[in-house]
């Protein structure tokens, strides 16, 4: 027997304004062709004014308590992965505790960026699989748009809002990776490339700043460390590349998601994509495509996914788990 931390409830949440790539054309030299073709993007949400990141993470989070047929009284923490909260403290997972009409247990962010949601899960794993928490609410939300340096034509383009939840559960499996749940996770970070991607502000510099990222360098690390992180938590698990049948990848840019499931010898069936709709959503990206994914009718009971995520810090991670 092994306790497992099993998905029983997905759901999302995506602002109801939509940004057409063409949209950027009017104000930057730039082209919907350049962006299709060099990150896949078609089109990305924008939060509204007020909007703010824990109302995105409490809408994902209503739907997976729906989806879960469970509801707020049932969950023992939250936690939220986000770089973008609505203030500097208290955590936008108190926020969203708050929202829900929740008054026990207990809630906190999580912040690695655009890896921030294989952080949380695996995190939110440690809590169940060591009996602090029977059912966790993990929730990747963002607002990137109030990070963005509108007149920058090399990064404003590629982001967007929105968020996405998991419930997770404890239950019993047979210790073997035929269980549901999750199965093994790899967590990594290498704060030597912090000036890859970074926001040039926070609070104790007395500024919000603006993201800033020299892209090509991003992409030069993906593919290679994505692909590592993946086959390592799979080795963990007792699993090959072969037994994945859905990557679920953070999504940043087509190229890297096909160059990563390429390197694993895996063909783009096998691979949850919203890109084009979303842009990169950060946190909020892997979440957001396990619930469009499974709503597409793609993921399935028993399926085996494998997520991984890589972004600011460099920080990069894995997790697999069976649906
Ligand atoms: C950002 C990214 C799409 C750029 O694609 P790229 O092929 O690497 O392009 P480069 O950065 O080398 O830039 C090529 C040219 O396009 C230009 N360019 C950049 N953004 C542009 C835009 N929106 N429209 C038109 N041209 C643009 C650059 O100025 C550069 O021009 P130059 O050659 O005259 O200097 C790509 O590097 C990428 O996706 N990197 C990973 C980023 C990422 O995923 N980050 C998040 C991780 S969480």
């Amino acid at each position: 027997m092994a306790g497992r931390s099993v998905v029983v409830g997905v759901g999302h949440y995506l602002p109801e304004r939509i940004v057409p790539n063409s949209e950027f054309e009017k104000t930057l030299d730039t082209t919907d062709e350049w962006i299709r073709t060099r990150s896949g993007i078609e089109r990305r949400h924008f939060a509204a004014e007020g909007e703010t990141t824990s109302d995105l993470a409490t809408k994902a989070a209503e739907a997976a308590l729906a989806d879960a047929d469970l509801s707020a009284d049932d969950i023992d923490a939250i936690v939220v992965a986000t770089s973008t909260a609505d203030l500097t403290f208290p955590s936008a997972a108190t926020m969203v505790q708050a929202r829900l009409g929740m008054t026990k247990g207990f809630a906190f962010d999580v912040q690695a960026v655009c890896a921030g949601f294989v952080f949380a899960l695996s995190n939110a794993n440690a809590l169940i699989v060591s009996g602090q928490a029977k059912r966790v609410l993990v929730i990747g939300a963002e607002t990137f748009s109030r990070i963005m340096d509108w007149t920058d034509r090399s990064t404003c383009v590629l982001f967007g809002d929105g968020a996405g939840a998991l419930v997770l559960e404890a239950q019993e499996g047979n210790g073997t990776s035929e269980d549901r749940g999750i199965l093994a996770t790899d967590l990594n970070s290498d704060g030597r490339y912090k000036d890859l991607l970074y926001v040039d502000g926070g609070v104790s510099t007395q500024s919000t700043g603006h993201l800033r990222m020299q892209g090509n360098q991003v992409f030069r690390h993906a593919v290679e460390k994505l692909t590592k992180t993946a086959e390592t938590a799979l080795e963990r698990a007792g699993l090959g590349n072969s037994d994945v049948d859905w990557i679920v990848p953070h999504q940043a840019n087509i190229r890297i998601i096909q160059g990563t499931a390429k390197k694993m010898g895996l063909p783009m069936e096998n691979v949850v994509v919203t890109v084009q709709d979303h842009g990169n959503t950060s946190a909020a990206s892997i979440p957001l495509a396990l619930s469009v994914g499974k709503q597409r009718g793609q993921i399935k009971p028993g399926d085996l996914i494998v997520t991984e995520a890589i972004g600011g810090g460099l920080a990069w991670g894995a997790v697999v788990l069976r649906w």
